[in-house]
């Protein structure tokens, strides 16, 4: 079989995401064969470096011996099982260990089966919360720029144009309050002052503030100081709102951390994980949450105080045992420690790109690296210049407009990171 008949087949039926499909016109579809680690492979045998790990999921690289062993023993014993009134022990361990690992408040995991179901419990149970003691708190408060899926109501809550601007009229009601402007505590505390200004107008009518700690990854891979996230717990607690931090893209390693709320040492009132989860096998998300937002829904059976919130591969057992796997290597390596090193590679390459004069900026955090383009129109599609340049030589890369970031699988050896950056670079060089 051919790369070409597989694309012809799959351009007469599927329709796919964040894509004009027009554009397939003239850039050819990529029909994967296979993975193997860091690698993947077309159907004629060229290979290339994944170093976005496929959407920012895959963490220990693609067919990995261990988590795939894992997936294929449970799916000998027990695929899937409904999660009401059943439960597994795939998914019991899990928690368990979910809850041993995340920030101390963080008791009890909602499971749902993406990034975006995950902040629409979160949004769901913090105003569901508030009804539960007598209080109606109809407004969520995120980040100018931030990104938290693409379902409506994670859509309501981000505020990236593009994403949301076509779908206005659909929309929640949300407030925006300002994010730090870089990665400098001073610009974290202005940002900080700016929410409190808003806490004294509105806090009555606020459930809760939505952050992507650390890094807005949709939007631009921004980052921001960890004080920030200090300063919006202690807010949060006095002006008696709930904070939701959205782990989807940051937790399990990414920012250097497992979770990047350790960096800040706070507890927020819900975490949503996914992604990184199940190693970047199977769709899995969960929203974890405290005693006390658990102790609210509590009681006899009451209509209407219960959270009713169900997806039919809730707690998928063969996801559970990939994420399972996933936990054990970060338990038998000491995979943060190693990372130490991969961070160091990244942040020389960075360095590099600053010499360049279409380079506006270049910033990091743990194992997510990023260079701002400047100088460029929307329409030049200067992103999908670099995708080319860097595809024809090996390297997977699917910069965020004109932002080239780096977010490879931990398992990437530290010469294949230099190949990635040193191919990002001349393709930057290039334009
Ligand atoms: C911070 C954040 N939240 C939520 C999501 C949505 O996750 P999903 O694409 O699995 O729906 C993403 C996806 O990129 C994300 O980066």
């Amino acid at each position: 079989m051919k790369n070409d008949d597989i694309s012809r087949r799959d351009l007469e039926h599927i329709w796919h995401p964040c894509t004009q499909m027009k554009d397939h016109e003239f850039l050819p579809m990529t029909p994967v064969k296979k993975g193997d680690g860091v690698y993947l492979e077309d159907f004629e045998g060229h290979r290339f470096i994944d170093a976005i790990s496929s959407w920012w999921v895959n963490l220990f690289g693609h067919a990995n011996p261990q988590i795939s062993a894992a997936v294929a023993e449970q799916a000998r014993t027990l695929e899937h099982v409904i999660l009401a009134g059943f439960t597994h022990e795939p998914i019991v361990r899990l928690s368990e260990r979910l809850v041993a690992l995340t920030p101390k408040e963080l008791t009890r995991c909602f499971y749902a089966d993406n990034g975006s179901s995950a902040v629409e419990v979160a949004l769901k149970m913090a105003y569901h919360y508030y009804k539960n003691i007598g209080k109606e708190r109809p407004l969520f408060v995120s980040l100018e720029n931030s990104y938290h899926g693409e379902t409506i109501g994670a859509l309501s809550v981000g505020d990236v144009a593009l994403y949301k601007e076509t779908y206005g009229p659909l929309l929640l009601r949300c407030l925006q309050t300002p994010v730090p402007l870089d990665q400098s505590e001073s610009a974290a505390l202005e940002a900080a002052a700016a929410f409190e200004e808003l806490l004294q107008e509105r806090a009555n009518e606020i459930a809760a503030l939505i952050v992507e700690p650390l890094i807005q990854g949709a939007g631009s891979m921004h980052m921001y100081h960890p004080r920030y996230l200090k300063e919006a717990r202690r807010l949060c607690n006095e002006y008696d709102i709930l904070l939701i931090a959205d782990e989807v893209m940051t937790g399990f390693g990414r920012t250097g951390t497992m979770f990047a709320c350790e960096q800040a040492e706070i507890s927020p009132d819900f975490m949503t994980l996914s992604k990184g989860l199940t190693g970047g096998y199977l769709p899995l998300s969960v929203t974890m949450t405290t005693n006390k937002i658990y102790q609210a829904f509590y009681c006899d059976y009451t209509l209407y105080k219960a959270f009713l919130h169900s997806h039919s591969y809730t707690g998928n057992a063969l996801a559970c045992a990939a994420a399972n796997a996933t936990l054990d290597i970060f338990e038998q390596h000491d995979v943060i420690e190693a990372n130490k090193k991969l961070q160091a590679v990244m942040a020389r390459g960075l360095e590099k790109f600053k010499e360049l004069n279409n380079v506006a900026a270049v910033r990091q955090t743990g194992m997510v690296g990023a260079v701002e383009l400047e100088g460029y129109a929307p329409e030049q599609r200067i992103g999908l210049k670099v995708f080319e340049y860097a595809f024809e030589r090996g390297v997977l890369l699917r910069p965020l407009g004109a932002i080239v970031y780096f977010m490879p699988p931990y398992i990437i050896k530290e010469e294949e990171l230099e190949y990635v950056l040193q191919t990002a670079y001349d393709a930057i060089a290039s334009l």
